[in-house]
């Protein structure tokens, strides 16, 4: 709760600022002890605010707010730009390389099929034997794995088998260049190749729609996870939350595994991952489904979800549902399938994507009240929150924190400079948030710290500094689906790690 003026005035202040507005009676100068009490204040409210900061800490904050300055005054700030042009000045900046070495504890959204840069899909997982291809008729790719010439799919050439096409030419960099292309949104000139959300979004469902088949191959799936928590630890995140759509897995003599085998999949490699990196903490999974389905079906997926949350309680954490709201069905249609665990006095935790749109006073405009009203444990992008004052004092009192992805924002054109994000507002007043990376490979991002990088030296402002990162690297665990005792565990491991983290960066 923020501290109104009067209750966060010691005794002390008070007098003084009794004293201080009787001098200056009959001057017109604005008091500056009064003026400077103000400042304090509002510092006091922003994320981070009141962390109460070691010796070393502040030293390392006035190294933090000096790096920032020196960014802020350049003639290219990042964050003004969009992120595909952004990135090399990102990648050569000394604060963005003292985040990635920052414990930043969990990345909290994050989805299933964009863990893993797609230079590794085309170079390792497109070379493996059996991998088919075929080129539809707008200019995308499909693949399967196959030990045999597979059926045709409509609107999709003849699959031809990599291995072959490859033989053939000399030099593979062109296809390969493509294939990449194919599976990423990231380009040199994004303003021309996405003028609108419609045009980014259909993009955006095409890279899913071109990575299907090979993430889905049952061995590839496997890899693809151990991939993935191998980039996120390497960048220095210990706990994983991922929205997984729990797809039918593959293998190459046509079985089809079912959504058990992939959450089993997740958990065993998850195991064998935390063996071999002692300091990872581990992962959760939200099992999402595609708002595009109906009441009906969703009442399916519910019902398979109890089942699943009940079956694997250690590795699932809840449910939610993904995909673009603006085009997709509100809340609110769903109210019944989504009552459904409630009504039968089970539990089915909710992680609603909710908010992340900028059209006002819509049906979808309303989720993240409705996401609220069905008791989600926290909101995904969140963006509209602050144009819903009700339903954002709601959130405040009900503890539910708002998922920040700054990039996804950006690239999916809610905002273009991202000191305009709305994030900004909450961050000044201390409203509970993480920050996450949502799809880092779609992005041509990786791990959480280019995130880190645009709200801390973006969106958080000048004034924030080692109190706000601190904060919400602990917001991380704390807003977690981790039980108490193991949100104290690895608020425990985080903290030796961000000690250590400080130590090692002093001046
Ligand atoms: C960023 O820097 C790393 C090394 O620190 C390098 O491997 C990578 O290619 C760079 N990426 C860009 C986009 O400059
Ligand atoms: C292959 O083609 C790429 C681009 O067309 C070129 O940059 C590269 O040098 C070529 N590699 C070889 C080995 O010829
Ligand atoms: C997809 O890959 C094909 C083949 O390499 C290429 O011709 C096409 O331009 C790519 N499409 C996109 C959207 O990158
Ligand atoms: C591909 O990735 C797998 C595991 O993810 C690894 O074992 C293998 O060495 C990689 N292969 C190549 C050619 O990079
Ligand atoms: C198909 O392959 C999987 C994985 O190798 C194997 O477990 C399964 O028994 C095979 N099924 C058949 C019918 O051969
Ligand atoms: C929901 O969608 C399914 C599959 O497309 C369809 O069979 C069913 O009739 C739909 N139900 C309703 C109530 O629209
Ligand atoms: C939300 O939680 C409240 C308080 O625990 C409970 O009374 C209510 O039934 C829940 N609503 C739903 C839709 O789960
Ligand atoms: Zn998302």
């Amino acid at each position: 709760m923020p501290v109104s003026p009067v209750e966060g005035t010691s005794m002390a202040t008070k007098l003084l600022l009794v004293l201080s507005c009787w001098a200056a009676l009959g001057s017109a100068m604005p008091d500056p002890n009064y003026r400077e009490y103000l400042i304090k204040t509002e510092k006091s409210q922003q994320t981070g605010g009141r962390v109460l900061l070691t010796n070393a800490e502040e030293q390392l904050s006035e190294v933090l707010q000096k790096m920032k300055q020196e960014e802020m005054e350049s003639s290219e700030f990042p964050p003004a730009m969009h992120f595909f042009k952004a990135k090399p000045l990102i990648n050569h900046s000394s604060l963005f390389n003292l985040l990635r070495k920052m414990p930043k504890g969990g990345a909290l959204h994050v989805h299933d099929f964009a863990l893993v840069d797609v230079e590794w899909l085309v170079k390792n997982v497109t070379y493996r034997q059996h991998c088919y291809v075929c080129f539809t008729d707008d200019q995308s790719v499909r693949f399967i794995f196959s030990s045999h010439q597979p059926k045709p799919i409509p609107h999709c050439s003849e699959w031809i088998l990599l291995e072959t096409v490859r033989a053939k030419i000399d030099n593979t960099t062109d296809l390969d260049n493509g294939l990449i292309s194919n599976l990423t949104l990231y380009t040199d000139n994004p303003e021309a190749a996405y003028p609108n959300q419609d045009v980014v979004w259909k993009r955006f469902e095409e890279t899913f729609l071109a990575a299907w088949g090979l993430v889905t191959y049952a061995p590839v799936f496997k890899d693809y996870f151990f991939e993935g928590l191998k980039r996120f630890n390497a960048d220095n995140v210990m706990y994983l939350e991922l929205r997984a759509l729990l797809p039918q897995t593959y293998e190459l003599n046509g079985t089809i595994n079912d959504r058990f085998w992939t959450l089993r999949a997740y958990q065993e490699v998850l195991t064998q991952f935390v063996a071999e990196h002692s300091d990872f903490f581990g992962a959760r999974v939200i099992f999402t489904a595609n708002r595009g389905i109906n009441a009906s079906q969703l009442k399916e997926v519910i019902e398979e979800a109890v089942k699943l949350q009940r079956e694997f309680p250690e590795i699932m954490a809840g449910f939610d549902l993904v995909g673009r709201e603006d085009t997709g069905r509100p809340l609110w249609y769903f109210k019944e399938p989504l009552s459904l665990p409630e009504q039968l006095g089970v539990s089915l935790p909710y992680f609603f994507h909710a908010g992340e749109t900028d059209t006002q006073g819509t049906d979808v405009d309303q989720n993240i009240l409705d996401a609220l009203l069905f008791n989600t444990s926290r909101i995904g992008h969140g963006f509209a929150l602050v144009r819903h004052p009700t339903t954002k004092a709601l959130s405040r009192k009900m503890g539910v924190a708002v998922e920040v992805c700054p990039i996804s924002n950006q690239v999916l054109k809610l905002v273009s400079d991202l000191r305009d994000h709305p994030a900004a507002v909450l961050m000044s007043e201390g409203h509970p948030l993480v920050i996450s990376s949502d799809d880092p490979a779609i992005f041509g991002a990786s791990g959480l710290s280019y995130d880190f990088y645009e709200a801390f030296v973006g969106i958080a402002g000048l004034t924030s500094g080692a109190g706000t990162l601190k904060e919400l690297a602990i917001n991380s665990i704390r807003y977690s689906s981790l039980s108490p005792q193991q949100k104290e565990e690895a608020l425990s491991i985080w903290q030796k790690k961000w000690d250590k983290f400080v130590v090692e960066n002093l001046p």
